[in-house]
């Protein structure tokens, strides 16, 4: 399977310290945050990757990933987002890249503890449709939140003030390729962008969308609280001070 790391946008969140810099370029304790997802995807046995970045600072990213050898690959591809279109309008960039293929899709602020290897074999079981993974918070209404009946998503809620469950929808999605169909048929939100959300709901709609729930720790790493986050259970991670079930020993939730 191909993967496609989403690194755009302008981390406004994380003022001023994305000023001169793209978020994804920031330090998660002792390397730049994008190599998180590229090295969760490279462990699962993707070799095909596409980064798409934007902005000003996105000649930084070729200098420092080059062609990928840190990560054991002979290539990278990379492309480059216009302006500020949202997630979705990032992904609509990929459609070459795929090439009518399904493809992995990380959000390259989203960092965790274990392989993807499991839910890229639960997608190829699939076939077809998309596939999403969910982990229980502390704080939903900060994501994009699932409305479960039985084993069933029944819609996904962007940001909600009162969230339909205790899930977040992680930045972790697996596509076939009619995403980028769904993609030309949306409206931008309130919020001007083309929603990744409204692209899942597309699939729950057509009964087309399954979900895993992840193990180990996970978090988001855009706003001051949860890079710092990140940074801590990266740090922890490293220095084993995890509890059996992979749950750091400081995270009480
Ligand atoms: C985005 C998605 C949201 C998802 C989150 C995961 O939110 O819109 O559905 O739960 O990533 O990190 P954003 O980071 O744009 O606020």
């Amino acid at each position: 399977m191909k993967g496609i790391v989403l690194a755009g946008g302008l981390g406004t969140r994380l003022h001023p310290l994305t000023k001169i810099t793209n978020k994804h370029l920031l330090p998660v304790y002792n390397k730049p945050m994008i190599y998180y997802p590229i090295e969760k995807m490279v462990g699962a046995g993707i070799r095909d990757i596409l980064i798409v970045t934007g902005g000003k600072n996105a000649g930084d990213f070729l200098r420092l990933l080059g062609n990928g050898k840190e990560f054991g690959l002979d290539h990278i591809n990379y492309t480059y987002q216009e302006g500020e279109g949202g997630i979705a309008a990032a992904l609509t960039l990929a459609e070459f890249f795929a090439d009518g293929k399904p493809v992995c899709v990380i959000l390259g602020d989203n960092i965790f503890e274990q392989s993807i290897s499991g839910y890229l074999e639960n997608f190829k079981k699939q076939g077809s449709g998309a596939r999403i993974v969910l982990k229980e918070v502390p704080d939903p209404q900060r994501f994009g939140v699932p409305e479960i009946r039985g084993d069933r998503i029944v819609r996904i809620v962007e940001k909600p003030r009162n969230p339909p469950s205790g899930y977040a929808v992680t930045g972790i999605y697996m596509y076939d390729a009619e995403v980028f169909e769904f993609i030309k048929t949306l409206k931008p939100s309130d919020r001007g962008e083309l929603e990744i959300t409204d692209v899942n709901n597309r699939y729950i709609e057509k009964g087309r969308m399954r979900f895993d729930i992840m193990q180990g720790w996970w978090t988001d790493a855009g706003t001051f609280e949860s890079l710092h986050r990140a940074s801590n259970l990266v740090r922890r991670n490293l220095e084993g001070e995890c509890n059996p079930d992979g749950r750091p020993s400081f995270i009480s939730e």
